[in-house]
């Protein structure tokens, strides 16, 4: 049996199979390919898309944008202040009215519980742009990187360094989980991820073969890794805390010396970008040879198409 996406949500890797994760970065692959040799099949034509964002980007909102461009369909941008989602209208009652309108939502926020209600009652699918719990069109853009950077995703040794109990390591560690990655997070204790996830994307690792581990020590935690990645100390919501976080993180900045502890010459590093140099990272390794920062922001662009497409295409 095919893979068959249609009229499905996006809400989190935890409602995707192995073959469907696999199924979308195969499909981004080729439909990046086709995009490189000027050939665009136009899979939503006179479709309209919503683009519901609560928080900034770039990276995601012009990746949403471009998608539907390149595929014939139109997107609407709603920003925080220009709809009254939340404000002066219920999620509930926004959704069905977008859902009477769009063919698609994009939604960017805080709360996983907002994209989860606009999927409920919009009755189109919808898409999770990023919530404070969750960032699963990101994992897909990452994992197609290690495709095409090692030729493979499972098997691979994935050290996540930093805040372990944001979306990114929340994202990364289910979508390793269902893949067959094996799955490192080094964070300080209090930044450890919760432990309920945990325990349910080791449940995911026993059908995919991965392995999940939890160091505190970041030299350790790095040894034998193919990916080294990191995130913001701060992610959007958290900006007052930065500095409190900058005293516990700052033994696990990603610099040329724990990249040297992984005592392979062929690890890359990852982040999903926007990146604070001197803080998560330094410059020396974000531009050294051995970043692949802008490969995953690019593809990006052809994940959340290839979303898209197998959603909602025709
Ligand atoms: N990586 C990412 O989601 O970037 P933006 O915040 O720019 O969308
Ligand atoms: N953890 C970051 C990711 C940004 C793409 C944030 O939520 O701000």
């Amino acid at each position: 049996m095919g893979v068959n996406l249609k009229g499905r949500s996006f809400l989190t890797l935890k409602d995707y199979s192995k073959e469907e994760i696999e199924y979308l970065i195969d499909l981004a692959i080729d439909l990046k390919d086709k995009k490189k040799k000027g050939i665009f099949e136009r899979h939503l034509e006179h479709k309209n898309v919503a683009l519901i964002f609560e928080k900034p980007s770039t990276r995601t909102r012009c990746s949403f944008t471009i998608g539907c461009i390149d595929e014939g369909a139109h997107p609407e941008y709603l920003g925080k202040n220009d709809i009254q989602l939340g404000h002066k209208e219920t999620v509930e009652d926004t959704a069905r009215v977008l859902g009477r309108m769009f063919d698609g939502i994009e939604f960017r926020g805080f709360s996983q519980d907002t994209v989860e209600k606009l999927a409920k009652y919009s009755g189109v699918p919808v898409w999770n742009g990023l919530t404070d719990e969750d960032h699963p069109t990101q994992v897909l853009a990452d994992f197609m990187t290690m495709k095409e950077k090692f030729g493979r995703i499972a098997g691979l040794r994935f050290v996540f360094i930093g805040d372990g109990r944001n979306n990114m390591a929340n994202a990364l560690m289910i979508g390793s989980a269902k893949m067959g990655v094996d799955f490192v997070i080094a964070a300080p204790k209090e930044l450890w991820p919760d432990e309920k996830l945990v325990e349910l994307c080791k449940e995911y690792a026993k059908e995919s073969g991965a392995k999940i581990e939890i160091f505190d020590d970041p030299k350790a935690a790095v040894k034998d890794a193919d990916v080294i990645y990191t995130d913001v100390w701060a992610s959007m919501g958290e900006e007052a805390k930065l500095a409190e976080r900058a005293a516990v993180l700052r033994p696990y900045q990603v610099n040329e010396e724990l990249f040297a502890a992984t005592g392979k010459d062929s690890t890359v590093f990852m982040h999903c970008l926007p990146a604070v140099r001197g803080y998560e990272v330094t410059n020396e390794v974000i531009e050294g040879p051995m970043s692949v920062v802008f490969d995953e922001a690019e593809n990006r662009m052809h994940t959340i198409k290839a979303v898209m497409v197998a959603t909602l295409g025709d």
